[in-house]
């Protein structure tokens, strides 16, 4: 039995930020925000904090000794905002205290002074005011939209609109800084990425990097909320630190979370398709309107991502995609698992099923047939390689036969009039790797001691994804011995630099393939060890199975352990360092084209759900899916991978809102307003069928990424839904707006066309 993280978690054993023994004497920070949306300070009075009793010191603009400007992509974001605000949980001061109590009341004593400016939520009013966070339009385009839709029998527009998410992981952002000596700081937090918090707080503390040691030991969940937004409340706590001298720690509780950090990007699309009358699609233009909030955060990785994603798993021959990040008076919205790609998919689904519906063609046969065939181009480029799309789609139309899930469904909502059944399928198709060629690097520090244990360290942060275990298992396989063997460290930046967010999918992929390498090049020292120690020739073979050292075919009674504690007697290095670049890709950001993706992983899910049509409630009944697992390392750690995305998906469209009123203060900033899927709503029945198979273009050992992809067969949930409506009424006026909340089932039951 293998020994899986999950055992120590059930057992309360792992250590997260907030369990580990912080230094006798560390001081607690909360921080204050702004209560406006936006607009210019005319004062700040922290005087009545400063003397609140416990307090140690209150930290503002004027205390940072370095640039105030967190900004990765662009640099448009403070630590603390000094002249204007620009939206409510902007951080204005930092107050340290002895305990976390003290810090909060105190912080409750500041007084600002704000001169209102107006406040923009919406991203198209963003847009007709030239709020952008990048002026110019990102446009992908190939063949000539212009010239096509005089081919098209059927041309249709429409707008679709996505909502934003929460990312409500169990561990809130969290972050610990410790002075160590000589002016040098060590943060442990809650990142997906330690060397972005080394580099901001050493440009905070005008430090250089080799300063501050930053580190992530596990994360409570990230689901892209820690890869840009943990920075700054450890950023926060190193400032705290160097002002204070002391350890200072800020745990944001669950309120203060939700307000303050960023969201899944809602977007508002609109469309023009055109197709043959056969269903063909020959012809797509989409503007998206992202909701990227007051600052730049990684929106625009995420608009690339959502344009290069916006024809899903389907060849059209003509496109032109463009995209807006719009600036508006929320926190910056930031990555989310998939990052930008389902709100680009969703708006292609959308028009096929708004053309269907006025093709009078199910949307299956539209899919069906302009699904991605080997060697087509996507509008970036990249032809496809060992294409998946109409094998999973065949795959799952025969084993979950989809002409009688519809003839199911068309019975029961025959014989049933309380109730209705909807269904819908999708297929997904997703580029793996970052769209930004340049973070597609990874490094891996092995150590094997003496006794024969290994250690592993990479970039790769655990974030429940089960990283750590299939790095182990990599080692382990490279090396030939049991995965008791080795250990997965701590994510440091002083034994992994220049690292990576964990992200984009990629984590075991890069990180794998570096401790691979590593791993390799100790084997082969171990090896040639053997060959001196029992006087063979360089070129006789030796291996390592299962522990024990084989030689020329034959197993020895020479143990892993024994070989390895040899050649530490024998001065030889177990130490290597391995260091990966995915090969082959590249992309001009100029003309948006090149061949980003090391590979695409593919699938297809059908989602049935049933509405309850006097309440609006709805369950989900079934998510059955076939994907493209590659040659999986670990079928229990994907399987997991895939069913806890997809529920995250079908949440993200059906009961995740997230609310704010106009002057852009949310009110969904509880768990009593905020639904997410919980075990009761989990649907039913989840089969993911496997299609196993040992592409060479993948990652490690042929695996293939698993944690965003199946995030977007939850579209599915979003249009069964709407099927279901139709089968409850007919003539209801759906407005394509996710998520299908049980209210707005509920009014679109009963909401006519006018
Ligand atoms: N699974 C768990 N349990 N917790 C998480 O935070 N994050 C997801 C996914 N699966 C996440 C998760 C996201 S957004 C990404 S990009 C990947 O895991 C990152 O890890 P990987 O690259 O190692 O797959
Ligand atoms: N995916 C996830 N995170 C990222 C990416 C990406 O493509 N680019 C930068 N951060
Ligand atoms: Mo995942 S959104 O790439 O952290």
């Amino acid at each position: 039995m293998l020994n899986y993280d999950s055992i120590r978690h059930v057992k309360g054993e792992s250590i997260f930020l907030d369990d580990f023994g912080a230094p006798a004497g560390t001081l607690h920070g909360a921080v204050f925000y702004s209560p406006e949306a936006h607009g210019k300070i005319i004062s700040l009075d922290t005087s009545e904090a400063e003397k609140h009793p416990g307090v140690k010191a209150v930290i503002t603009a004027k205390d940072i000794p370095g640039e105030n400007q967190i900004g990765g992509i662009i640099q448009d974001e403070k630590l603390f905002a000094d002249t204007e605000v620009e939206f409510i949980g902007e951080p204005v001061a930092l107050v340290i205290a002895d305990n976390p109590l003290t810090a909060r009341k105190a912080a409750n004593k500041i007084k600002i002074e704000i001169e209102p400016l107006e406040v923009i939520t919406d991203p198209k009013t963003a847009f007709e005011k030239g709020s952008l966070i990048i002026k110019q339009a990102r446009i992908y385009s190939c063949g000539s939209t212009d010239e096509a839709w005089k081919n098209c029998d059927f041309i249709f527009e429409g707008t679709a609109e996505t909502g934003g998410q929460e990312h409500l992981y169990l561990e809130t952002q969290s972050a610990l800084a410790m002075p160590l000596e000589g002016g040098s700081i060590k943060i442990i937090s809650s990142t997906q990425n330690p060397t972005a918090i080394q580099r901001t707080a050493a440009r905070v503390l005008a430090v250089s990097d080799n300063a501050i040691e930053s580190e992530a030991m596990r994360l409570g969940g990230g689901f892209g909320g820690k890869e840009d937004q943990a920075t700054a409340w450890a950023v926060m706590a190193a400032l705290g630190c160097k002002v204070t001298g002391k350890s200072v720690k800020i745990v944001l509780n669950r309120q203060e979370d939700m307000r303050l950090t960023g969201k899944r990007h809602p977007y508002v699309s609109n469309y023009k398709i055109g197709l043959s009358k056969e269903g063909k699609i020959i012809s797509y233009e989409v503007v998206f309107y992202q909701n990227a909030g007051a600052a730049a955060d990684l929106s625009p990785a995420i608009l690339d991502r959502t344009l290069a994603h916006c024809t899903g798993s389907y060849f059209i021959p003509n496109v032109k995609a463009e995209g807006y990040s719009c600036k508006t008076n929320l926190p910056p919205n930031t990555a989310f698992r998939g990052f930008g790609g389902p709100q680009g998919m969703f708006v292609l689904e959308a028009a096929i099923f708004n053309a269907a519906e006025k093709m009078k063609m199910e949307p299956r046969v539209i899919q069906e047939i302009n699904l991605l065939n080997e060697g087509d181009a996507f509008p970036y480029g990249q032809k496809t390689e060992f294409c998946k799309a109409k094998e999973c789609w065949n795959e799952a139309k025969l084993k979950f036969d989809f002409d009688s899930v519809k003839r199911e469904t068309d019975e029961f909502n025959e014989a049933n009039k309380l109730f209705k059944k909807g269904f819908a399928v999708m297929p997904v198709c997703f580029g793996i790797s970052f769209t930004n060629t340049m973070l597609n690097q990874a490094s891996s520090l092995v150590h094997v001691y003496a006794d024969g244990s290994v250690s592993v360290s990479t970039g790769a942060v655990e974030m429940g994804q089960g990283v750590n275990m299939k790095l182990r298992q990599v080692a382990a396989a490279t090396f030939g011995i049991s995965v008791d063997k080795v250990k997965s460290e701590f994510t440091n930046t002083t034994r992994n630099a220049n690292t990576s967010a964990t992200a984009a999918s990629s984590g075991a992929d890069m990180n794998g393939n570096a401790t691979k390498l590593a791993c390799g090049e100790i084997l082969s020292r171990l090896k040639n060890h053997y060959r001196r120690a029992a006087k063979l020739s360089e070129s006789d073979p030796v291996e390592i199975e299962n522990g024990y050292v084989i030689s020329r075919g034959k197993k020895t009674d020479v143990t892993w352990e024994r070989l390895t504690a040899s050649a530490y007697r024998n001065r030889i290095d177990l130490s290597a360092h391995g260091f990966y670049a995915t090969p082959k890709i590249y992309f001009d950001p100029r003309t948006n084209k090149g061949s980003p993706f090391a590979y695409h992983v593919y699938g297809t899910a059908v989602i049935t759900v049933t509405l309850d049509c006097l309440r609006g409630t709805y369950e989900i009944d079934s998510v059955k899916a076939v994907h493209d697992f590659g040659k999986s390392i670990n079928p229990v750690i994907d399987r997991s991978q895939a069913e806890g995305a997809v529920i995250q998906g079908i949440g993200w469209l059906t009961l995740e809102e997230v609310v704010h009123n106009e002057k852009g203060r949310f009110i969904s900033d509880t768990l009593s307003a905020y639904k997410v899927p919980d075990m009761g709503f989990t649907p039913k029945k989840i089969e993911f069928l496997f299609l196993e198979n040992n592409d060479r273009n993948a990652g490690v050992f042929n695996s293939k990424a698993i944690g965003e992809p199946p995030f977007m067969y939850g579209i599915a949930a979003y249009f069964a839904l709407v099927n279901a409506v139709k089968a409850a009424n007919k003539n209801s006026d759906v407005k394509i707006s996710a998520p299908m909340t049980p209210e707005k089932a509920f009014m679109n039951i009963y909401g006519e066309k006018k």
